[in-house]
């Protein structure tokens, strides 16, 4: 039996998704992930005050908001050589931290358990595959009292966003030189106690959770299997000056754990709709200019490698590192990674709580120079974010961006190389082509860019013959 299966689209968020596999013989022997929305940013940016780019370059996405305003920070705190005071770090941390719960709770409960336990028969729990659902009634029933109650939970989260950011999403919190809101005693003590609800349900409920859906589903393990190539850049600084990090980052291959070099890092474009420059670009000289029209491309998603190579980013690569978790690199390794990420965090937050110092500073003012560049690195919730700026005549003349979700989902590279996605999607042998559980398995593992609503939606089988 071969055919072709079009997964479109693989999200209702700001970033449409776009799966395409090729089945032969019962296995994926081809696949491209694409997606259809130009960002753009980069373009906009230019002409601006760079003081603009953290409140800006929020508005890439709802789900990553708090990510993109930290490198944004960090690359301008490298551009007028600022250092946020010791409360400034801890604050950033702290509204950091409150949006990755959000994150983790909302994708492990809200977008990846239905793929392994039903809920109710009626939307948007429905339409949803047949087959591949094994857990019982009573599991099932258990599963889904706390799908409810992790939205209770994470909007607690969310809240601990808006204690110390103003809203959430896009919080005003999270700026170069620092943070806003003064920790007083009455602010500490909300956070610690909305806190201890949250690690109280990780704890409790979301760990055995994860536990119960391994043990049902150990198949998983083999499912979206690609080499061990997984990059972060750390996240959560221990210093204002980002010497060390909670959460570090590393280059992790089978040959060992490397230091992240970012002169390492190019984009290829053979495959995305952007003109060419003659070859992989560093973030430093790449230029985004849009070719919707070229020859061979199928992605607005650039390819970014590193040493030429596809790798992955995310809380497998993070745990990695940290050497917490080292049992493989597949779709339940994901899934498990990213929930013991969840209750580290719980308690890294708990400490930061109780660093905090009521009536020290929080921001250190800083003027930004006229003409200058700043690279912000961190990890995001899924995986790397690169935010590159470079100032003349005091406003942006380039800025570039390199997400997680263009590391994990990117096109193949100059060589044809594919994505890590790509990659953990090739081989996989899909038991009926009509109901192919095993791709959405696969492709939420990673936790792409998803806001909260959906599922796959929809899905067209082309050919089966
Ligand atoms: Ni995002």
């Amino acid at each position: 039996m071969s055919g072709q299966i079009v997964i479109n689209p693989v999200t209702r968020a700001n970033n449409r998704g776009h799966v395409e596999v090729t089945i032969a013989d019962g296995k994926i022997v081809d696949c491209r992930s694409s997606a259809f929305l130009f960002r753009g940013f980069e373009i906009m940016l230019r002409g601006r005050d760079p003081r603009d780019a953290p409140y800006f370059t929020q508005r890439i996405c709802g789900i990553c908001a708090t990510a993109h305003a930290t490198a944004a920070a960090f690359a301008l705190e490298e551009l007028a050589g600022v250092v946020p005071p010791k409360n400034g770090n801890l604050l950033r941390n702290l509204i950091f931290g409150a949006d990755f719960l959000q994150n983790h709770l909302r994708h492990f409960y809200l977008l990846e358990l239905p793929d392994y336990a039903r809920g109710p028969d009626k939307p948007p729990f429905q339409p949803r595959y047949r087959r591949g659902y094994r857990l019982s009634p009573e599991i099932e029933t258990r599963l889904r009292e706390h799908y409810f109650e992790a939205a209770d939970v994470s909007r607690v989260a969310h809240e601990m966003v808006t204690a110390l950011g103003g809203k959430a999403p896009f919080p005003h919190g999270i700026l170069a030189g620092g943070s806003t809101v003064p920790p007083d005693g009455a602010v500490i003590l909300d956070l610690q106690a909305k806190l201890r609800v949250i690690t109280r349900f990780v704890r409790e409920k979301m760990i055995s959770d994860a536990q119960t859906i391994a043990a049902a589903y150990p198949e998983c393990y083999e499912l979206g299997k690609r080499p061990l190539r997984l990059l972060g850049y750390g996240c959560f600084p221990v210093d204002p000056e980002r010497k060390k990090f909670h959460l570090p980052g590393g280059v992790v291959e089978e040959t060992g754990i490397r230091e992240v070099d970012t002169d390492l890092v190019a984009e290829h474009l053979r495959h995305a709709y952007f003109e060419e420059q003659g070859g992989p670009q560093a973030p430093e000289t790449a230029i985004t200019r849009p070719a919707p029209r070229k020859p061979g491309a199928y992605s607005w998603i650039k390819a970014p490698r590193y040493e030429q190579k596809a790798f992955e980013g995310g809380p497998l690569a993070r745990m990695w590192v940290a050497g917490r978790y080292r049992r493989g690199v597949s779709a339940m390794d994901r899934i498990l990674a990213r929930v013991m990420e969840t209750e580290m965090l719980c308690g890294l937050m708990e400490r930061w709580l109780e660093k905090l110092e009521p009536g020290e500073p929080v921001f250190s003012a800083s003027d930004v120079p006229k003409t200058g560049e700043g690279l912000g690195l961190t990890d995001s919730m899924r995986g790397p974010l690169l935010h590159y700026l470079r100032v003349e005549g005091g406003r942006i003349s380039r800025y570039e961006i390199i997400t997680p979700s263009a590391w994990n989902f990117s096109p193949q590279d100059d060589a044809g190389q594919p994505g890590p996605v790509e990659e953990a999607l090739l081989g996989t042998p899909i038991a009926d082509p009509r109901e192919p559980v095993e791709v959405g398995r696969i492709i939420r593992s990673f936790d792409p860019c998803y806001a909260c609503a959906t599922h796959i939606i929809s899905e067209r089988i082309k050919a089966i013959g």
